[in-house]
């Protein structure tokens, strides 16, 4: 391969600490075996976007950097909406104007008791390895209101919860949010500012958000613009509509000194992408024409036998398996009554995650943006039932 090439790729990935490697860079036929195209570890909380059409590799990619974020003990997120047969039209509009639909979706299990610890998402194993979280929804084509309004409430939970961290050596949690469009389609303009703040002031928590969906305008351009590191699989130009997304997607590119890129973005094979990262010094690298590497990790069910023994010996199952049922309020009043201090009238009782995240600066302005988006009524109703009424069993 062309010694000027080599030469720019290396720069353009060099890497002073731990990095993730994606693989290896492929220029006018040939793959070369090195330089490594790689992403600094550091950066990863700097947010990023792997986007492709269907069955160019989009989530092989997500698998291969999610399993060295866990090999490198960061924690990670991800959201399973596949094998389901995709979803239907869900839209962040409909979660807008269906909101009161969330109860009879079983939104009290998702909000409910035990309530979801966020320490559990930001655990290593006793090996060192990051903990995989995967949020399977296994009809999340019938639940798009909960999809949605789960992820953002997770996110505004973590932008709260953790400190504040600046830059650092590695991230904290990353989130991979396969399917992503889910989540902007039909949204109002409201919603996705406050799908930007978030995703602005994360990475100062030292988390990092990765979007997988079929092409960068599928994302609203002020997140798109908050996400540095880009693995741009294969996309088709078909129709004239292709072909406006593919020179669009070919603009959202640093300029390349090799590659005419919305040519090279039509013949990519599978598993290849063409990569640009934000470098350790911060700066968006020049992209490159990527041949990936196949995951290690094995992606699919665990066998019966398997899905027994982990079940039987896991501590988040024994934690969560059973809702409880919290006392209320009048409860509390009678045990004081009753039995003394032990109950404590005046100890106030303990606001629920969701109460605490409402409160707070983040999540009162997303509780506003859910209010001045839905009729009074709407918002009376969801904000009832996630806030005041509790499941009994
Ligand atoms: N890096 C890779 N190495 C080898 N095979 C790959 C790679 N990426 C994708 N593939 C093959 O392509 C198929 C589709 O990839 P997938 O990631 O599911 O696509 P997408 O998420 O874009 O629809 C995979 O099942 C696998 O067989
Ligand atoms: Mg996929």
């Amino acid at each position: 391969m062309d010694a000027k090439v080599l030469a720019a790729c290396k720069a353009a990935f060099e890497a002073t600490g731990d990095s993730l490697t994606l693989g290896a860079p492929l220029y006018a036929g040939q793959c070369a075996p090195e330089p490594l195209v790689r992403v600094p570890l550091a950066m990863m909380n700097r947010h990023g976007l792997i986007a492709g059409a269907t069955g160019t590799g989009k989530t092989k990619t997500l698998q291969l950097m999610a399993e060295q974020l866990s090999t490198t003990g960061v924690p990670v997120f991800l959201a399973d909406l596949k094998g389901y047969g995709g979803m239907s039209k869900p839209t962040v509009g409909v979660l807008q104007r269906k909101m009161v639909e969330l109860e009879q979706q079983g939104a009290l299990a998702f909000f409910g008791e035990p309530e979801f610890d966020l320490d559990d998402l930001m655990q290593t194993e006793r090996d060192g390895r990051g903990l995989v979280s995967i949020l399977e929804l296994s009809d999340a084509q019938d639940k798009p209101a909960l999809f949605s309004t789960f992820m953002m409430w997770m996110l505004a939970r973590l932008y709260n919860a953790l400190p504040e961290v600046g830059d650092v050596d590695k991230p904290k949690l990353v989130f991979f949010f396969d399917e992503a469009h889910l989540l902007f389609d039909g949204a109002s303009k409201a919603f996705l500012n406050e799908v930007e703040q978030v995703v602005r002031l994360i990475r100062s928590k030292g988390v990092g958000i990765f979007f997988v969906t079929q092409t960068p305008k599928d994302v609203p351009a002020d997140v798109l613009a908050q996400l540095g590191h880009r693995v741009q699989h294969a996309l088709r130009a078909f129709t004239p509509n292709d072909q406006k997304a593919l020179s669009a997607t070919a603009k959202t590119f640093p300029n390349s000194d090799f590659y005419d890129i919305e040519e090279v973005l039509t013949t990519l094979g599978i598993g290849e992408a063409m990569v640009t990262v934000l470098s350790a010094k911060g700066v968006p690298s020049q992209p490159f024409a990527t041949r990936l590497i196949p995951p290690a990790s094995r992606m699919g069910p665990l066998t019966d036998a398997e899905l027994q023994q982990r079940v039987g010996s896991s501590a988040q199952v024994r934690k969560y398996r059973d809702p409880v049922n919290p006392p209320s309020a009048e409860e509390k009043l009678r045990g004081a009554g009753s039995s003394g201090a032990a109950a404590g009238a005046d100890a106030p009782s303990r606001p629920s995650a969701l109460e605490e995240v409402l409160r707070s600066p983040v999540g009162r302005s997303v509780a506003r943006t859910v209010a001045v988006t839905v009729a009074g009524a709407l918002t009376r109703g969801l904000m009832g039932a996630l806030m005041g009424k509790r499941r009994r069993y």
